[in-house]
């Protein structure tokens, strides 16, 4: 198990006080806190080796240059990609998704071609897809949820068709923490020759992932759930498929050669990968950062990880019980759930909750947590409260959080 009075000295947003009383930071699916060891890796960076990368022969060139590849090393090694060639840093999950709908699926779906979701996705796994329908004419099909959030498999099984060029799915829901059994979609996907896609936005974060045991084409997430900063995440994708997509977005660093004659006509070559699908000056101190909140999780231990956010989970949903004007929902098996916690309370919207949660230094988020569908299927039309945890969080915050969920009122 994780030591977490440790860790917590390690998240110095911890020693703040909200409205006078100890931060509990109920709000890890929207981003996590950041450890000293991140913050001083993006401190040391500006103020030891501040460089554009691949583009200067002196010293602070190459060593940006190495620090911000050495981070794409470490993250191939952390989801189990055979190199830095599968790790491309993007901006976050979303763009992820983005780069592969527009750069695979509007170069190869035909009219016709149906790509295969569910209703449980965060919207970044939605709308590219419905951005590539409108151009290219290809059909959508969503695979429906239980009422306890659970994915109804049978339905795949059923949807897919040998129009079926692309399933997509999140592995951990964002609003519901339903785990998606991602070894029977992927081996589903592959039966059919379908390009398996999956959302890590919310797993890689929480539990081990390992691209190849799960036979994963493309996996999507973001650096900033996992420790990291924000405006860096990863697209893995299997290197033979980086190889024949195009690039999503053209500028520097991302070409070998560009001759272009006054009439117009270009010959360009792309440059090796990942460098091919990362134009223009990236967010190098985003990289190392992300290089060094790997570092971080692979010290705790990702099996360890998991295991605490199980312990804090059942004991959350167990006190939950308690309250008899508060409903939650998602899984109640434990196994197919991480630790996030929908709820509502009674006469209450879910945004008068948060902020009177707010009011005892509580944060959770409250909304639809871009992901609408999800809400609508389940008759939540307003919405919910979401309360969700990482390694510093505790029985002793979750404690608090019901005492103060019993009596907070409009
Ligand atoms: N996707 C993030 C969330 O669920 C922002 O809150």
């Amino acid at each position: 198990m994780l030591d977490v009075n440790k860790i917590r000295e390690d998240f110095p947003i911890l020693k703040r006080k909200i409205n006078g009383k100890p931060l509990i930071y109920f709000d890890n699916t929207a981003t996590s806190q950041k450890p000293i060891q991140v913050i001083n890796a993006i401190k040391e960076f500006y103020e030891q080796h501040n460089a554009n990368i691949h583009r200067g022969l002196h010293t602070c060139s190459q060593e940006a240059s190495e620090l911000y590849e050495e981070a794409h090393d470490k993250v191939a090694k952390f989801i189990g990609a055979s190199g830095r060639e599968e790790i491309i840093f993007v901006r976050n999950a979303s763009e992820a998704l983005n780069l592969i709908a527009f750069s695979w699926g509007l170069n190869n779906l035909k009219p016709g071609d149906e790509v295969i979701t569910t209703i449980m996705e965060h919207h970044s796994n939605i709308v590219p897809w419905y951005l590539i329908a409108q151009k290219n004419k290809i059909k959508i099909k969503f695979v429906n949820i239980t009422d306890e959030g659970i994915l109804r498999y049978d339905q795949f099984e059923k949807m897919i068709t040998d129009k079926t060029k692309v399933i997509s799915v999140v592995h951990m829901s964002n609003v519901l923490g339903t785990i998606n059994d991602i070894e029977k979609i992927s081996k589903l996907a592959h039966e059919h020759d379908a390009l398996f896609i999956v959302d890590g936005a919310q797993s890689v974060p929480h539990l081990p992932v390992n691209v190849k045991s799960l036979d994963i084409d493309f996996l999507a997430f973001s650096g900033h759930k996992m420790l990291g900063p924000t405006g860096i995440g990863v697209l893995y994708g299997k290197e033979d498929f980086l190889q024949k997509m195009p690039p999503f977005l053209g500028g520097g660093d991302m070409i070998k050669s560009v001759k272009c004659s006054l009439d117009g006509i270009c010959d360009i070559t792309w440059n090796e990968l990942p460098w091919k699908f990362e134009a223009g000056t990236p967010n190098i101190a985003g990289g190392i950062g992300l290089g060094v909140a790997v570092d971080y999780l692979e010290k705790l231990g990702m099996e360890n990880v998991r295991k605490h956010e199980i312990d804090i989970t059942q004991y959350a949903l167990k006190r939950l019980e308690e309250i008899e004007d508060v409903s939650f929902f998602g899984p109640r098996d434990i196994n197919v759930r991480g630790g996030i916690i929908p709820f509502l309370k009674e006469g209450m919207s879910p945004h008068e909750i948060a902020i009177l949660l707010d009011t005892f230094g509580i944060a959770v988020r409250s909304g639809f947590h871009c992901a609408q569908p999800l809400h609508l299927r389940l008759g939540l039309n307003r919405g919910t409260a979401r309360a969700s945890f990482y390694i510093y969080n505790t029985k002793e915050e979750v404690d608090v959080f019901i005492d103060v969920l019993k009596k907070i009122k409009v």
